[in-house]
């Protein structure tokens, strides 16, 4: 399938070389993408916070190669250091969005990429990877089309993103970023994500995330495979219809600030999601014994002190700490009394809600 809208009109491919760079943040999913379609289209829509801290920085350096390569070249250098692991996941990158950027062919490219965080930390790269790949293929693109709608650009970002993995594509803009059909959200698009369309209640916008990190190491089972998993799913129908009535209802509980609603609408998504690779064939567990011992303590934590904090997972088995600024200084000495212990070699990382991507010059 390709999408005319995100096919350009015709334009002059420049021959300079020249580099490009964009930095692209991570994000957590509040209600999980699981479950997927032909072409990356969602199986249900979804909804994430942007990340501050955890990022990916990448510059793409282009030159015109003489007449147009049967195959695409690149250098693929990530943190200073020639790197072949991402290759097969990049290669098929740019066959998905050959289609859309009729330039591509045309140059050869050096991309260097780095991350903010520790690339074995278990935390997921490739959102914020492939959002800050796309933004620099469509900073080329911005060259040889100047007078491209800024708003195009970023949704056309964002489709190519998602093409790379699909919650790449909510890595473009903050702080609050949804994906996917949804018959309550105008404009909502299963091709690509936009800004969360409604009212936001400030508390949202500083929110913090402390990542636990229980488990450095590979997944055993990749969010690809996972997703897979859906399909022949005995609960997969059930699970899809429970992510729209989820996401119906947070709508207004991050209108309101209504903290408490929030707690149960994004631990319910955390575990459904884990539910669901439970009750695969094959079935799978990603939660390690130090997982579910963080989330009893969360859990003691919130009954004893009152305050409005909850843990979230994406597919592995580091847990999310999601709070708001005014409860930061409690939390953070909870964590150090009692969920640092559980983190591999102690570690964790800070973070926070953010404003989205940003070019590097
Ligand atoms: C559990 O986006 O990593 O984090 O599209 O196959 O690259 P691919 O999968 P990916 O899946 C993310 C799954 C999740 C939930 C979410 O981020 O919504």
């Amino acid at each position: 399938m390709k999408d005319s809208e995100f096919i350009p009109p015709g334009y002059t491919v420049l021959k300079g070389k020249g580099k490009v760079g964009w930095k692209a943040p991570s994000n957590i999913a509040l209600i999980k993408y699981w479950g997927k379609k032909e072409d990356q289209i969602p199986a249900n829509p979804s909804v994430s916070l942007t990340l501050s801290s955890s990022a990916t920085s990448t510059t793409v350096f282009y030159e015109p190669v003489d007449k147009e390569a049967q195959k695409l070249t690149y250098d693929f250098i990530f943190e200073d250091k020639p790197n072949e692991d991402f290759r097969p996941k990049i290669d098929l990158f740019l066959k998905r969005i050959e289609p859309y950027l009729p330039f591509l062919k045309h140059f050869k490219y050096r991309i260097e990429s780095s991350n903010s965080f520790p690339h074995s930390s278990g935390i997921a790269s490739s959102a914020s990877a492939f959002a800050a790949l796309a933004l620099c293929f469509m900073e080329i693109e911005r060259k040889m089309y100047p007078e491209m709608d800024p708003a195009y650009f970023l949704q056309k970002a964002s489709y190519l993103a998602r093409l790379g993995s699909g919650s790449a594509c909510r890595s473009i803009l903050g702080p609050v970023m949804h994906w996917g059909n949804h018959s309550e959200i105008t404009g909502s698009r299963d091709e690509y994500a936009i800004g969360w369309p409604f009212e936001l209640h400030p508390v949202f916008s500083s929110f913090h995330d402390l990542i636990l990190l229980v488990d450095q190491g590979q997944k055993k089972v990749s969010s690809t495979v996972g997703h897979g998993l859906m399909k022949g799913h005995s609960f997969a129908s059930k699970r899809f219809e429970q992510a729209h009535k989820n996401l119906s209802d947070l709508r207004q509980v991050l209108k309101e600030g209504d903290l408490n609603s929030f707690v149960e609408i994004v631990e319910s998504e955390a575990l459904t999601l884990h539910a669901m690779m439970m009750t695969s064939r094959p079935y799978y567990l990603l939660m390690k014994p130090n997982t579910l011992a963080i989330i009893e303590r969360i859990w003691h934590f919130r009954k004893e002190t009152g305050l409005a904090v909850c843990f979230t997972l994406d597919a592995g088995a580091n847990v999310h700490l999601l709070f708001p600024e005014d409860a930061r200084s409690r939390v953070m000495d909870f964590a150090e009394e009692e969920l640092f212990e559980f983190c591999e070699e102690g570690k964790f990382l800070e973070d926070r809600v953010g404003e989205g991507a940003k070019p590097l010059w």
